[in-house]
C-alpha cells in the first residue's frame, strides 16, 4: 500500500515536470515562430517602408530569444530524451541535425543583429536586396526547424508518460 502511494506520487511528480517541459517547449517554439512573422514583414518592407525602432528592437532580442530556446532544448529536453525509450539511432540521428542548425541559426541571428545596430534608413537597392535576402534565409532555416521539432520531438514528450518510462 505504502510503496502504490510512493510510485503514484511518484508518477504524478514526473507528469508534472513533463507538462512543464512541453509548456516551456511550446513556450519557446512559439516565440521563435513571432519573431520570424516580424523579421518576415521587415524583409516585405524593405527598403522604402522599413521601420526603423522595429529593426532596433528585434535587433536587441533576436539573438537572446534564438539562445534561450536553443539551451532549453540543449540542457532539458534533449537529455529527457535521451533517456527515454523512444530514443534510438534515428532519433539520436535528428537531435545531431537540431544541434549542428542551433550553432548556425546562431551565427546568422548574430550577424542579422549586427546589420539592424548599423544604417537601416536610407538602403540603396542592393542593399535592401542583401538584407532581404538575409532575413528570409534565417527565417525559412528557423520556420523548417521548428517544423522539424513540433512534428517529430514535441509529439514525443506529449505522449503519456507510462509511454515514455524512463530506462533504468
Ligand atoms: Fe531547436
Amino acid at each position: 500500500m505504502v510503496e502504490n502511494q510512493k510510485e503514484h506520487g511518484d508518477r504524478n511528480a514526473a507528469d508534472k515536470a513533463q507538462s512543464l517541459l512541453v509548456q516551456t517547449f511550446v513556450h519557446h517554439l512559439e516565440q521563435q515562430q513571432s519573431i520570424c512573422d516580424v523579421l518576415e514583414a521587415i524583409a516585405d518592407s524593405l527598403p522604402g517602408n522599413v521601420d526603423v525602432q522595429v529593426c532596433h528592437r528585434v535587433g536587441q532580442t533576436l539573438l537572446p530569444l534564438i539562445v534561450r530556446a536553443h539551451q532549453f532544448e540543449e540542457s532539458q529536453l534533449f537529455p529527457f530524451l535521451g533517456k527515454s525509450k523512444h530514443f534510438q539511432f534515428e532519433l539520436m540521428q535528428t537531435i545531431k541535425r537540431l544541434r549542428a542548425e542551433h550553432v548556425s541559426d546562431e551565427d546568422y541571428a548574430a550577424d542579422i543583429c549586427g546589420a539592424f545596430a548599423g544604417e537601416i534608413r536610407n538602403l540603396d537597392r542592393s542593399q535592401a536586396e542583401s538584407l532581404g535576402w538575409m532575413l528570409r534565409g534565417f527565417f525559412e532555416n528557423v520556420r523548417r526547424h521548428i517544423s522539424l521539432e513540433r512534428e517529430h520531438i514535441l509529439p514525443l514528450i506529449e505522449t503519456n508518460y507510462t509511454k515514455l518510462t524512463m530506462q533504468r
